[in-house]
């Protein structure tokens, strides 16, 4: 329990306690950076955390993942460590908390590097937990930017905002349908139990880092596209001009752009689709963005692409990797029936090919952060 974690570490209680969700990416991939659309759902998976004041100016962080204690001077200035502490203490620094210390335990059922949005949920879990202790007054979209700053700046990821506001704005049963260039975000209701779907998570348990370059590649391409072709972001472009522009672009950045523009379209179509209860056509739509990532956006893996497959033989409607890719996870849509046969079928696969044995579990569209008992 997070209360007691807390009491052990810091010798009193916690004054407040919260937690935040990891999410699942139901599609709409590397979208985000790109001023286009996405739209992930928050998973029962989250970050709970434990916060106090104390009466030093030093931030004292416990994580009881890793059972480490890590101590820094308030206020933040530069940040010269590693490892997850960077995360929460990225968050402080943003906030712009001045010298008040604080205590924070943490704890977390998210797997780390699975592709599930482990740091968002460590990010958003402090952030929210801490702008209510202080009485900071930020909005969750505004939580949500302070907290993808983090990741950006003080991490080095240069990821975009779908983690974040998935994991702030999440809501049971519903999809997050966000516009990355607006900033509108609509709650999308699934409708998965009473159609009697599931989303299962294949955890390949492959390493999946935001912050080694790849990542960052696939947005520099993108990038350079885009301005090649003098538009703002490729959420500019669409399907009709995309071929009168190929000459524009090297091979590349026209795949890349390729995968870009057409998963802003197929993200469109699922939300109709899932509005309209069809569900075929949506998990059609899932394993056209999976194959658009292997062969376009090319961030897939060997172990994900077997996931997707395996998932496909035993009955899933559709089936694709989640997340910034490179390993991680991959998510199948299927009827719960049918989940023990996918779970032989993807073991027995992975097996076949020496893979590494995956995780395999069903996830549920959960709530977004919020203030919880210590007891949780
Ligand atoms: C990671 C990033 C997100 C997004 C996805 C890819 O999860 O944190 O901002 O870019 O990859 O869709």
């Amino acid at each position: 329990m997070i209360a007691e974690i807390f009491e052990q570490n810091f010798q009193k209680p916690a004054e407040i306690f919260w937690q935040a969700p990891g999410r699942v990416n139901l599609i709409g991939e590397h979208t985000d950076y790109n001023q286009g659309f996405v739209l992930p759902m928050a998973i029962e998976k989250r970050t709970v955390v434990a916060i106090g004041r104390n009466e030093r100016s030093i931030h004292r962080i416990y994580s009881a993942n890793t059972e480490e204690l890590i101590e820094h001077p308030a206020p933040i200035g530069n940040l010269e460590i590693s490892g997850w502490a960077r995360y929460p203490l990225g968050v402080l620094k943003l906030l712009e908390i001045s010298d008040q210390g604080l205590d924070i335990a943490i704890s977390s059922d998210v797997p780390i590097g699975g592709g599930l949005s482990s740091s968002a949920a460590l990010e958003c879990s402090v952030g929210a937990g801490v702008n209510k202790l202080l009485e900071l007054d930020n909005e969750k979209l505004e939580l949500a930017k302070i907290c993808q700053r983090a990741e950006n700046e003080v991490v080095g990821a240069p990821t975009g905002n779908m983690d974040q506001i998935a994991s702030l704005f999440g809501k049971a049963d519903n999809a997050v349908f966000i516009d990355c260039r607006s900033e509108e975000i609509q709650l999308v209701d699934l409708g998965f139990e009473k159609a009697g779907l599931e989303i299962v998570v294949i955890d390949t348990r492959t390493s999946h880092k935001l912050d080694d370059g790849d990542y960052g590649n696939r947005r520099d391409e993108c990038y350079s596209a885009a301005d090649k072709l003098g538009i703002h972001s490729l959420r500019d472009l669409n399907e009709q001009h995309l071929e009168g522009v190929q000459s524009q672009l090297t091979a590349t950045e026209f795949k890349r752009a390729r995968h870009i523009v057409t998963e802003n379209q197929r993200v469109l179509k699922a939300v109709q689709a899932v509005r309209e209860q069809e569900y075929f056509t949506f998990g059609k739509l899932m394993t056209e963005s999976h194959s658009s990532m292997r062969d376009d956006f090319e961030i897939s893996t060997a172990e994900l692409d077997q996931a997707v497959e395996a998932s496909l033989q035993s009955g899933a409607l559709g089936a694709r990797m989640t997340g910034g890719g490179f390993g991680g996870s991959g998510i199948a849509l299927i009827e719960s029936q049918n989940i023990p046969q996918l779970t032989d079928s993807v073991l027995e696969a992975f097996k076949q090919r020496g893979f590494k044995t995956p995780e395999i579990f069903a996830v549920k569209p959960s709530c977004g952060a919020r203030e919880i008992k210590g007891t949780n």
